[in-house]
């Protein structure tokens, strides 16, 4: 795996640059990491000091002031090309700033209408030669939008140089799952539905489109971080252990996992729309978009047969945090030594995932001096009270490096399609929520549990 020589960023002055790619870049600046000119390309008419302040602009926004030597560095490696990208030139004028690089890397951060345009013009004008691209999600609107976006970029790009992005395979805290599984014995015995009564994946978010309307008005919930971040988390917990060391060995497993999965019914899902999210810049004043939906899903295989795993997805809930709850069945016996329990909460296990780091253990024991009264409590395996980092680093780093651990195989990307695709198709209606609430009233009946959904806490 050769390592990239030049780093290209199309869509450099957009949303996603300012909040999430300068400030990785300059955390690999800060760490000597970045050695490589980064070209910048966008519509706009600026100048390569205008794209430098907007750099500076978008590192203080994530973290006060930039240490400036480290700053000096990103600058110093930064160039700018502007230019429509329909036109032909604009690839000709990226050609001639690559200079002699040999294996750039070409990062698409714009819609995914023109990956196509920006994939062929890069093929037509020679800059694909050599080169890796990386495509945000999602990866297409569709299985048959992902299965011909797929056909233009291998009509350019072998399979070895697409990098399919998926942030949250990059965040450290769902590694955890991987590791908290497979790292430890005792968990395998009781990971299967002789023992977990079911499994919870919430993602809910405290704010709403954050100006994104236009955008969000395209994907909705279900394709902005059903149909990706949170499929990837249910493979994660769901998948057996992968066979052999390599690579693919641990894809296939993911694939394995959602194939098993059985697509919702209409009646196994439910959609909401916070209000006034049509109000919101760039969005339709009778929109049908989901920013809520939460699913119940069944997956036929040996392991999970009959468990069902709730997952749901909101803007403007009541809390910001992302979680995986598993209840394990409760034990058998309620009486012993003529006493009752006065607790019946199930064991547990709880992945927090965002903003900060848990994986705890819940269990009942009896509590100190209240005569025979049980409390729950929380076991931590690990607790990390600062917020999680970023993971685009981590990414675009592996992407540069030619290392694919952390992307997403095609046959992934289309097995996740597969299941939210008969729903996107023939949706249920969207019901209206209140905002800061935990979604609309429909949901609850959805999860077949006397307590209803596990609902996160807010951060510390
Ligand atoms: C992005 C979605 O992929 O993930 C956003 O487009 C969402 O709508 C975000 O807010 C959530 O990511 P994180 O890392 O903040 O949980």
């Amino acid at each position: 795996m050769s390592k990239a020589d030049a780093l290209v960023l199309f869509g450099v002055t957009g949303d996603l640059a300012f909040k999430k790619i300068f400030p990785s870049l300059y955390e690999m600046a800060k760490d000597d990491r970045l050695d490589v000119p980064v070209v910048g390309v966008a519509r706009e008419g600026w100048s390569r000091e205008r794209l430098i302040n907007r750099a500076r602009e978008s590192v203080e926004a994530q973290g006060g002031q930039a240490d400036s030597t480290a700053f000096d560095a990103l600058a110093q490696q930064l160039r700018y090309v502007p230019g429509d990208y329909t036109d032909p030139t604009m690839y000709d004028r990226l050609r001639a700033e690559l200079g002699g690089a040999q294996r750039p890397t070409h990062y698409l951060a714009i819609p995914p209408s023109l990956f196509p345009v920006v994939v062929n013009g890069l093929g037509a004008s020679g800059c694909a030669q050599g080169a890796r691209v990386v495509l945000e999600k999602p990866f297409g609107r569709s299985l048959e939008s992902a299965r011909s976006l797929n056909a233009t970029l291998h009509s350019v790009f072998g399979e070895d140089s697409i990098f399919r992005i998926d942030h949250y395979l990059g965040k450290e805290t769902v590694q955890n799952i991987l590791f908290f599984r497979f790292g430890n014995s005792f968990l395998e015995p009781i990971w299967n539905r002789n023992y977990v009564d079911r499994v919870e994946v919430t993602l809910a978010e405290s704010f709403g489109v954050a100006g994104r309307g236009k955008f969000y008005e395209e994907a909705g919930a279900i394709r902005d971080v059903i149909q990706n971040h949170l499929l990837q988390v249910v493979s994660l917990l769901a998948m057996e252990a992968p066979v052999g060391p390599d690579l693919d060995g641990f894809r296939d497993e993911k694939v394995r996992v959602l194939k098993s999965i059985r697509p919702p019914t209409r009646e196994e899902a439910v959609r909401g729309q916070y209000r006034g999210y049509r109000e919101e810049q760039g969005v339709a004043p009778d929109s049908q978009v989901e920013t809520y939906a939460a699913m119940r899903l069944f997956l036929d295989s040996w392991r999970w047969q009959d468990v069902p795993f709730y997952v749901r997805a909101g803007k403007r809930m009541h809390v910001t945090a992302t979680e995986v709850l598993v209840t394990l069945k409760p034990p058998p016996q309620r009486r012993f030594s003529g006493r009752e329990f006065d607790h019946r909460e199930p064991n547990h296990l709880r992945f927090r995932m965002g903003p900060n780091v848990e994986i705890a253990l819940g269990a009942t024991v009896l509590a100190s001096g209240q005569r025979g009264h049980t409390e729950n409590v929380e076991l931590y395996a690990c607790r990390d009270v600062s917020l999680q980092t970023e993971p685009y680093d981590l990414l675009l780093g592996a992407a540069m490096a030619g290392d694919h651990l952390l992307f997403a195989r095609q046959d992934e990307v289309e097995g996740a399609w597969q299941i939210v695709d008969p729903l996107i198709a023939d949706p249920p209606p969207v019901a209206e929520y209140e905002p800061g609430s935990w979604g609309p009233d429909a949901a609850k009946s959805l999860i077949a549990s006397p307590a209803g959904w596990h609902n996160p806490v807010a951060a510390d």
